[in-house]
């Protein structure tokens, strides 16, 4: 049993999290450059908790300048061993309403402007994200959700974007009836595939803030009504954050799904 370290990656509208014991704003050095922001430690329940807004107090980062590799990093670095993404998204489906989350299982990652992985030059390694959550940490996040009283969806397919715009009518029925996707957002690729690089499990928790372009009712996305969902959203996710230590517990064992050992199973070459 090792302890555990809960990293939360807090998106638009979530800047903090409630209740931490000994809470303090950490400056973490990273090779891969600056972090978004310092880092919010502390204990919540007897358990170490790690928390890192994603875009950096007063949201300076926009999805593609936010320094992901500097952010998994630096979590790992903290010895964070489980990473819960919380988001913002668009919805492709009716039933998938704006302040519903969705617990996310799946991606098709469309961004390209971003640096994707810890390995390339001198050392080359092509770890599995053919499941890129944890299947341990996702459903905690749902019981959590569950308990806090959050409609929650559990699986979906989140198609990652680039932006800062959002999408066209055109792009987004492809996304909807083509690539069957169920959220749209622009932060959780590469996240995901550098939290498995860097053998640590990670859960997706998408809020849903709107019904993205496709919806005949809602016409294009409308920023004022994302900005007052978010709000709701945020207050929601800091509830349901709350209620993981307890979950999740202050130790654990190796897990079950091999994300904390996800390199002992992929292809790696080294420099001779
Ligand atoms: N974040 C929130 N809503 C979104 C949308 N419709 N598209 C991409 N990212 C989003």
């Amino acid at each position: 049993m090792t302890d555990t370290v809960i990293g939360i990656i807090g998106g638009s509208g979530v800047y903090d999290i409630d209740g931490l014991q000994g809470a303090t704003w950490q400056s973490v050095d990273s090779p891969w450059g600056n972090p978004s922001d310092d880092i919010l430690t502390g204990t919540l329940d007897g358990v170490k908790m790690a928390f890192l807004p994603r875009h950096g107090r007063g949201h300076v980062h926009s999805p593609t300048t936010v320094p992901y590799r500097a952010n998994i990093d630096a979590l790992k670095r903290l010895g964070v061993t489980d990473v819960i993404s919380v988001s913002a998204c668009g919805s492709f489906r009716e039933e998938m309403a704006p302040g519903d989350f969705v617990i996310v299982d799946q991606f098709i990652d469309r961004t390209f402007a971003r640096e994707k992985s810890f390995f390339g030059t001198g050392c080359v390694a092509h770890v599995s994200v053919a499941h890129p959550t944890c299947p341990r940490l996702s459903d905690a996040c749902e019981v959590a959700a569950k308990e806090a009283g959050i409609t929650v969806h559990k699986g979906g397919t989140y198609l990652a974007m680039e932006g800062p715009q959002f999408s066209t009518l055109a792009e987004s029925r492809m996304y909807r009836e083509v690539w069957n996707c169920d959220v749209i957002g622009m932060t959780n690729m590469p996240e995901a595939k550098l939290a498995r690089e860097a053998e640590l499990c990670y859960a997706s928790v998408a809020m849903i803030t709107d019904y993205d372009s496709w919806h005949p009712d809602h016409g294009e996305v409308d920023v004022t009504e994302i900005i007052k969902t978010l709000t709701g959203n945020a207050d929601k996710a800091r509830n349901l954050v709350a209620r993981l230590p307890a979950l999740l517990g202050a130790n654990r064992n190796p897990c079950e799904h091999h994300c904390d050992r996800a390199l002992e199973y992929a292809i790696l070459t080294a420099p001779d």
